[in-house]
């Protein structure tokens, strides 16, 4: 069923796993996530960036995607559409008008203030409408969509324990030294302060980037309060090695299901993978 995440995590929170966010792009991410998730028995979160939202004809389409596709596969695990880096109030109140079940407010580049205001604004919204909200506070490095950052900022701890207590949130993600996109080196993530923000706060905490992170670090981030894990480059390059080696071993392939169908598979198993690792699989 499609649902807000305000469940799956607190159930993940408390069993010691997280539930992953995998980043829709087109039909066939829909697909293979939708499809990973019925496999492996796991909750999911299906995340929508502005930018993918537009690319796939706007959230009304991808709402209708996701809902003929859950029904067409009989999915039965729970299934979250999310609003990833919701830039306003207005965009956040167009997905959930749209059918979103859950909604992220990136607000974290505004003063603080500005930022609790607005955020207080969605929850008002959202949580009318059943929708989840996760906010943000600090910066994650790297770029995604419309999101660039150039430096990387730890949140801070007192900003977060006071940002979750005035608005009401469902889920934090604390920017802890993670990054979008692929890591030059090892990431170097603020532990000592998601532990402090996980047990001052009491909501599940997201981390963003979740591309590249090492096994014991998502381990640890698990242990320290982390429910959700968000992933989409990871996917990303499975799909395009896949695409590149397709039309390489076949240059005269012009079918793209030919060469969309073997990447829709590549995400599906990088999704399973994700799923055993973060450890949701057979949690639905
Ligand atoms: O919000 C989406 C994510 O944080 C994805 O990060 O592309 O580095 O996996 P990633
Ligand atoms: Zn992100």
């Amino acid at each position: 069923p499609l649902v807000s995440m305000t469940e799956m995590l607190n159930k993940a929170k408390e069993g010691g796993y997280a539930v992953g966010q995998f980043n829709l792009n087109n039909l066939e991410f829909t697909q293979a996530i939708l499809q990973a998730a019925q496999e492996e028995q796991s909750p999911v979160i299906l995340g929508v960036s502005e930018g993918a939202g537009r690319y796939m004809g706007g959230f009304k389409t991808v709402v209708a995607i996701v809902k003929a596709l859950m029904e067409d596969y009989k999915i039965t695990v729970p299934v979250a559409i999310h609003l990833d880096h919701g830039s306003s109030f207005e965009s956040c109140a167009k997905a959930i008008h749209a059918g979103f079940t859950s909604v992220m407010i990136d607000a974290s580049h505004h003063p603080f203030e500005e930022n609790i205001e607005t955020t207080s604004k969605v929850v008002e919204l959202a949580h009318f409408h059943g929708v989840s909200v996760e906010a943000e506070l600090g910066v994650v490095g790297g770029q995604e969509d419309d999101v660039i950052a150039d430096g990387v900022i730890y949140a801070d701890p007192k900003e977060c324990e006071e940002l979750v207590t005035r608005t009401g949130i469902d889920c934090l993600a604390p920017a802890l030294g993670s990054v979008h996109g692929p890591y030059k080196g090892e990431p170097n993530l603020g532990f000592t302060e998601m532990e402090q923000i996980g047990s001052a706060t009491g909501v599940p905490l997201v981390l963003h980037g979740g591309t590249g992170i090492p096994t014991k670090d998502i381990q640890k981030a698990i242990s320290y309060g982390t429910a959700k894990i968000n992933v989409n480059t990871e996917n990303q390059i499975a799909s395009a090695k896949t695409v590149r080696q397709v039309l390489a071993d076949q240059p005269e392939q012009y079918d793209p299901r030919k060469y969309l169908g073997p990447a829709r598979d590549s995400i599906k198993e990088t999704v399973q993978g994700k799923m055993r690792e973060f450890g949701s699989s057979n949690k639905a």
